[in-house]
């Protein structure tokens, strides 16, 4: 079976406790970091600082996705401070195969992500640049919204392309991934799957990863 990964929100944490819910998820296999810069989404979360802490004392690598305008400003920096994964924008970026160029230099894997309204075909081409794709199945900004299928077809032309050309391209989703959801994602070919309110509601984070987990093998 393919592999696949579930990456849990941080945004759905208690920010102010974060040692202690980064142990509530150790059976992730990311951690997927929100940087949000209150200009390319309209709310505000925390930038390198805050990483660099998050980094230090998380045994599981982190997963970070940037909300942010000027990538080619910011996003090295989270390369440099040891993330697993840089992801940014292509709505925010003005060369999006440079940066990603950049990012793999300094060792870390680069991701490209889409708004649920920007096409994917400009990209098809450029695959082989980027180690992995985001599309967001949700607007980028906030937690806790609808999934959108309208967005799956996305993944549909991702898929059928990674295979074509032979790649290991992860195709990661974000927004709305619930366990009522995240099996139409790995139908239409995702295998990374970020979830933030699925994972953190109740009181056992856990099991909410091992719902998530089967319902997308299922
Ligand atoms: C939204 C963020 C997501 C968010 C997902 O802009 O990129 O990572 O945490 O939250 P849920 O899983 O609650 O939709
Ligand atoms: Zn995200």
């Amino acid at each position: 079976p393919t592999p696949i990964r579930i990456n849990p929100s941080i945004l759905a944490a208690d920010f102010v406790n974060m040692q202690s819910e980064l142990g509530r998820i150790a059976s992730a296999d990311l951690v997927h970091v929100d940087v949000m810069d209150n200009h390319f989404v309209p709310n505000l979360t925390f930038g390198p600082q805050m990483v660099e802490r998050i980094q230090a004392v998380s045994p599981i690598p982190l997963d970070v996705h940037l909300m942010i305008d000027d990538p080619e400003r910011w996003a090295p920096g989270y390369a440099e401070l040891g993330a697993f994964s840089v992801t940014f924008h292509a709505e925010a970026s003005a060369d999006p195969v440079a940066l990603a160029r950049r990012l793999r230099g300094i060792g870390a894997r680069a991701g490209l992500a889409l708004k649920p309204g920007t096409a994917v075909e400009p990209y098809l081409e450029l695959l082989g640049e980027f180690d992995q794709v985001l599309v967001m199945t949700v607007e980028p900004g906030f937690g806790g919204q609808s999934f959108m299928p309208s967005t799956m077809p996305k993944l549909l032309s991702l898929r059928e392309e990674v295979a074509r050309r032979g790649v290991d391209v992860w195709l990661q989703v974000d927004g709305g991934i619930t366990a009522a959801t995240i099996g139409m994602a790995a139908e239409a070919g995702a295998d990374t799957f970020v979830a933030g309110s699925s994972v953190f509601s109740g009181d056992d984070p856990a099991s909410n990863i091992d719902a998530l987990r089967r319902a997308a093998q299922s």
